[in-house]
This record gives structure tokens, C-alpha cells and sequence, in this order.
């Protein structure tokens, strides 16, 4: 089961990956050419980018989520340097809607639309991208960074539930 969940997990996040670096340089490439000015040319570019969004990259990013949110409880994986990865994903997926945005207003925005740069998505995606394959390979041992944690975020309070808070 854990083969089987972790060959998804990384089928899936090479495409949801692929496709963070491939969408930013394809709205550049093709959404600032005097082609995506014409009817033609729009249509294509807004084939290509919603397909590719709606069908491809946001699938991959669920599926890539389900699978390794799976991961951790057949593992029973709770270390340091999993925190910090899942930290970089969730970056990863404010790209991801970032990029959602773009892709939305290109097609449904009025003709005033300025495109803001997309290869911003493309130097946030890499880095993120860098770190968490990084740290899900090297599983650097982070225990001394939490040590730096202030003492409020490392130890329980043991405070009272405000009142009228109903414990599960
Ligand atoms: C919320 C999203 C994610 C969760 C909950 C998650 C969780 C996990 C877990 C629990 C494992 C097993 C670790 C182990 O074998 O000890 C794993 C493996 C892996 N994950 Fe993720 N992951 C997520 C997203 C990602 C993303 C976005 C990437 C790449 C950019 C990634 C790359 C990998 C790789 C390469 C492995 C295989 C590591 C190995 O077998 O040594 N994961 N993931």
C-alpha cells in the first residue's frame, strides 16, 4: 500500500511540479506576442493555459496532496523536516492559485487586462520546488531550529478552554 501511494504521490507531484514551471513561461511566452492579440491567437493561448490549469495542474496538486496526506498516516511520519516541507508546499500552492488568477483573468477579465510579470510564479515555484525535494531527501534533522522556537510555540500552556468552547 505504501508503494503503491508513494509511486501516485510522485507520478502525480512531477506533473503538478512540471506544469508550476511549464504555465508561468507559457502565459509569458505566448500571452505577450502580438499572436495572442488576434482571435486566433487568444484562443489558442486560452485552450492551452485553462486546459492545461483546470485539467492537469490543479488534478496533479490534489492528488499529490491525497496521496502523501496518506503517506503520513501509513507512516506515522511526524519529524521536523516534514513540518518544514509541508510549509514550502503550502507556498507552493499560493503559486498555484496565483497562477489559477492569472490564468481566470486573461479569459474573463475586459480587454484592459494587464498581465502582471509570470515568470514571478516560475522564480517563487523553483526555489520551493528546490527545498522541499531536498528536504524530503536529505530529511535533515531540524530538531535544534525547533529548539529556537520561543518556549510559547514549543510547550503546551496547559490554560483553561475559554468558556463556552466545547472540547470534541
Ligand atoms: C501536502 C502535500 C504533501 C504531503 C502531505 C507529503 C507527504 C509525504 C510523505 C509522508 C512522504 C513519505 C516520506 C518518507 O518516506 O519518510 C512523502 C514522500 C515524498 N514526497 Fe511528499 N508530500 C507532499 C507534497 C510533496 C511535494 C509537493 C513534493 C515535491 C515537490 C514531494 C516530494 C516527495 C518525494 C520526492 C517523496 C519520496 C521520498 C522518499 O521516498 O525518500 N511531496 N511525501
Amino acid at each position: 500500500m505504501i508503494a503503491i501511494l508513494k509511486f501516485v504521490h510522485i507520478a502525480s507531484l512531477a506533473l503538478w511540479c512540471a506544469g508550476l514551471l511549464a504555465l508561468p513561461v507559457l502565459l509569458h511566452q505566448y500571452g505577450r506576442t502580438a499572436a495572442a492579440r488576434t482571435q486566433t491567437g487568444f484562443s489558442r493561448l486560452r485552450h492551452l493555459t485553462h486546459f492545461s490549469y483546470v485539467a492537469v495542474l490543479s488534478p496533479a496538486a490534489v492528488v499529490t496532496i491525497a496521496a502523501g496526506t496518506g503517506l503520513i498516516f501509513l507512516i506515522e511520519v511526524v519529524d521536523p523536516w516534514l513540518l518544514a516541507k509541508l510549509l514550502m508546499v503550502a507556498g507552493m500552492a499560493l503559486v498555484h492559485a496565483w497562477l489559477g488568477h492569472l490564468t481566470s483573468r486573461i479569459g474573463h477579465g475586459d480587454g484592459g487586462y494587464r498581465l502582471p510579470p509570470p515568470l514571478l510564479g516560475l522564480v517563487l515555484a523553483l526555489p520551493l520546488i528546490a527545498t522541499v525535494l531536498w528536504l524530503v531527501l536529505a530529511k535533515p534533522d531540524l530538531a535544534p531550529w525547533l529548539d529556537r522556537l520561543p518556549a510559547l510555540l514549543r510547550e503546551p500552556q496547559d490554560r483553561e478552554l475559554p468558556p463556552g468552547v466545547v472540547p470534541i
